[in-house]
């Protein structure tokens, strides 16, 4: 039986970090051993918020690339492509847009809240209003099965099913797919400072950071607030920190942290010491993978261009599909 397709992307607003690899990235890799994927770098809609200065997307889209494989994406098993690329879901976009009623886009809570929380970018773009309709097309372009995303973009989703209904109800015609959304379970893992780890809070660990960030990281790390002092007991269960040795320490060292902690047996700058030694040791595979596979560019861009000949051809076959049902 033919392997069902599992379609995602990503935008290239950033350097991928820790958040991004526990609540995406790792589950994108486990996917790869069951379904056949299409990943991609989804640089047209990063242009949503940063239009004003684009300078950066086209370097974002390279380090993006680098960490999905220095993390274990493998272009042997997925197809690893740039959205920008394709030009087929540009023209898809434009189609789709045709047929979808405006007040469906405005009652996409993304759209309202990032009205509101966004401060510093205009984002009342006919283009941001549109993003939903744009990643509709990235998705019945390769007519997915499922597609792996966080809860919030389980709205996007909904969006994208009601489209496929309204262009196949229009036309008369099995021309998409209706996709799926695949909800991942995000494990609660916060920044250095305890509050939700993100580039524009600057409280971010990345996967190309070097042991000397980390260190420095792990250090400066909030740790429990309400232990002032060092022969105050703490609680792990609301100290920013024991997360992180969850991820990356043996289960006995945790044991022992989490029993030690409570009877103030262990201080803060201990606990942290320990998190660097484990978290290290962790991570430096990735990092010198990372290392190689960033001082091989050009390994990196016959990666993605070969991953983009073979999206387009499924791409391309499916657009065609789309312009006979509307008899172009
Ligand atoms: N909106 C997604 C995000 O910001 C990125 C994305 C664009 C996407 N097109 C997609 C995800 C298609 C899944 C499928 O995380």
């Amino acid at each position: 039986m033919a392997k069902k397709r599992i379609l995602s992307g990503m935008q290239p607003s950033g350097l991928l970090h820790l958040g991004n690899y526990y609540g995406a990235l790792k589950n994108w890799i486990e996917l790869q051993e069951q379904f056949e994927c299409f990943y991609f770098v989804a640089d047209w809609h990063s242009l949503t918020t940063l239009y004003e200065d684009p300078s950066h997307i086209k370097k974002y889209t390279f380090e993006v690339a680098v960490d999905w494989l220095s993390a274990g994406l493998d272009p042997g098993k997925s197809t690893l492509f740039v959205q920008s690329r394709i030009p087929e879901h540009a023209e898809l976009h434009l189609i789709l847009s045709m047929v979808v009623p405006v007040p469906w886009l405005e009652r996409n809570p993304t759209y309202k809240e990032k009205q509101v929380e966004v401060k510093n970018v205009d984002m009342s773009s006919y283009g941001f209003l549109g993003y939903p309709v744009l990643q509709t097309a990235d998705i019945v372009l390769y007519n997915a099965d499922y597609v792996p995303v966080g809860i919030d973009q389980a709205p996007h989703l909904e969006i994208s099913r009601e489209i496929v209904r309204r262009f196949n109800g229009l036309y008369k015609k099995k021309v998409f797919k209706e996709p799926q959304a695949k909800i991942s379970e995000i494990p609660k893992l916060n920044g250095i400072d305890g509050r939700k780890m993100s580039k524009s809070y600057n409280n971010a660990i990345y996967l190309s950071d070097t042991e000397k960030d980390i260190t420095k990281k792990v250090k400066a790390m909030l740790t429990d607030p309400a232990r002032g002092l060092r022969t105050d007991p703490g609680d792990p269960d609301v100290c920013n920190l024991f997360p992180f040795h969850k991820l990356y320490s043996p289960e006995d060292m945790q044991k022992e942290i989490d029993r030690d902690c409570r009877t103030a047996a262990l201080g803060c700058g201990d606990c942290k010491l320990k998190l660097v030694d484990t978290m290290l040791e962790g991570l430096r595979p990735h990092m010198e993978r990372r290392r190689e596979i960033a001082a091989k560019p050009r390994e990196v861009e016959e990666i993605l261009e070969e991953g983009t000949r073979k999206a387009q051809k499924v791409a391309k076959a499916t657009l065609d599909r789309a312009k006979q049902a509307i008899k172009f």
